[in-house]
């Protein structure tokens, strides 16, 4: 028998102030997007802001339905615009922010699987880590360096 182990570091920034600046304005773009967030049923507002390697940004938020799983993540609305829009462009990074009126966080929200998995595919796709920046409206921010710190032992294209 033996083991594998699976290791991932996240950074931690106490506050807005201490990211590099190129972080904390996409993480600004992020906040705006979350307030286009379509969420009656979870009132859970999400907004993701996505850079392209060649600077563009593009933006997304959660956009919900009454069929349930018909809706969309803020992750994926902007990752799939992007790449609908832009096939030949790596990505560079992607902020996500959650705004929870009713129940305020403190803590960064972090991209659901489904997202991590869409995300990874890209990753892959160009050869290129996506940095992924996390954060509530207060408290500390996230940031990981790549996709495949947040989805150890993944199913890739390299299995088909
Ligand atoms: N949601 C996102 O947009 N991104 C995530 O990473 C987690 C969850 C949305 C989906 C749904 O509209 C609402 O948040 C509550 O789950």
């Amino acid at each position: 028998m033996r083991t594998i182990n699976l290791n991932a570091q996240i950074k931690v920034y106490e506050r807005r102030e201490e990211l590099p600046a190129e972080l904390a304005d996409l993480l600004k773009q992020a906040d705006d997007a979350a307030r286009n967030a379509y969420c009656p049923y979870s009132h859970f507002q999400v907004g993701a802001a996505l850079q392209l390697a060649n600077g563009e940004v593009f933006k997304g938020s959660n956009q919900e339905n009454a069929a349930f799983p018909s809706g969309l993540c803020a992750e994926r609305t902007a990752l799939y615009y992007a790449v609908a829009n832009h096939p030949d462009t790596a990505i560079r990074r992607l902020a996500v922010v959650a705004v929870n009126p009713a129940n305020p966080l403190t803590e960064p929200i972090v991209p659901c699987g489904n997202c991590r998995q869409s995300l990874l595919e890209y990753e892959h796709k160009f050869g290129q880590n996506i940095e992924i920046i996390m954060a509530a409206e207060h408290g500390p921010i996230y940031v990981a360096n790549s996709v495949a710190d947040l989805l150890p032992c993944s199913f890739t294209n390299d299995y088909l």
